[in-house]
């Protein structure tokens, strides 16, 4: 499976996904990385690992249609068959997502439809809630709001800060993320309507 790679910034998940590519346990390549930060680290750790980065600047483009438009005009010159979303800070819209119906997923640091947008580990901590964790979804042009593929629950602790759950949780999403591109490269995930159902593997 051919993976694009979006990126705003650290590149944690990235690397992560590299990691498991390098160790077999993703059956996947990353053709392209491709960030709307020029200085983002996510960049410089796709050319340290030799894979093509690439800075899109939105000031190039008059407005967002004209950038999602680039956009999937470059994920289809880097053959990318799953747009991967890592910590890509930019809302897509309709203009790049009809280009990969089903093919554009998200990791989120909480629990949705708990928690969407930025500082989902905030929200949680501050909401009170005792269980956060994280969630892997296709991609609509709403915020967080598309089918929910998987998720990993992460218990809150007494006295937790926000560095710290952010922390366990990104542990989480490092593990999920990859397995979750595993099952998409099986063939194992459909969409039915608002669900998703992940079929069984051949070693299940
Ligand atoms: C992660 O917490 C992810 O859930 C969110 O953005 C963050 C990206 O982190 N969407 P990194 O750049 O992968 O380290």
């Amino acid at each position: 499976l051919k993976l694009a790679v979006l990126a705003s910034g650290r590149g944690s998940n990235l690397l992560a996904i590299i990691e498991q590519i390098k160790n077999g346990n993703l059956q996947a390549q990353i053709n392209v990385v491709i960030s709307d930060h020029e200085d983002a680290p996510a960049l410089k750790k796709a050319e340290e690992e030799g894979i093509t980065g690439i800075f899109l600047d939105p000031k190039s483009f008059p407005q967002r249609k004209e950038y999602d438009l680039a956009l999937g005009k470059l994920v289809r010159q880097y053959q990318g068959e799953l747009v991967v979303l890592a910590g890509f800070m930019r809302i897509l819209g309709e203009d790049f997502l009809t280009k990969f119906p089903q093919r554009v997923i998200n990791i989120h640091p909480a629990l949705l439809p708990s928690f969407p947008g930025t500082h989902g580990q905030k929200q949680a901590l501050d909401y009170g809630v005792k269980i956060s964790g994280c969630t892997v979804h296709f991609v609509d042009p709403g915020v967080d709001s598309g089918p929910i593929i998987a998720q990993c629950s992460v218990p809150v602790e007494e006295d937790d800060t926000e560095e710290n759950l952010a922390r366990r949780i990104l542990a989480k999403e490092h593990e999920l993320y990859s397995q979750v591109i595993q099952w998409i490269a099986e063939g194992r995930v459909e969409i039915l309507g608002r669900r998703v159902k992940v079929h069984q593997g051949q070693d299940a």
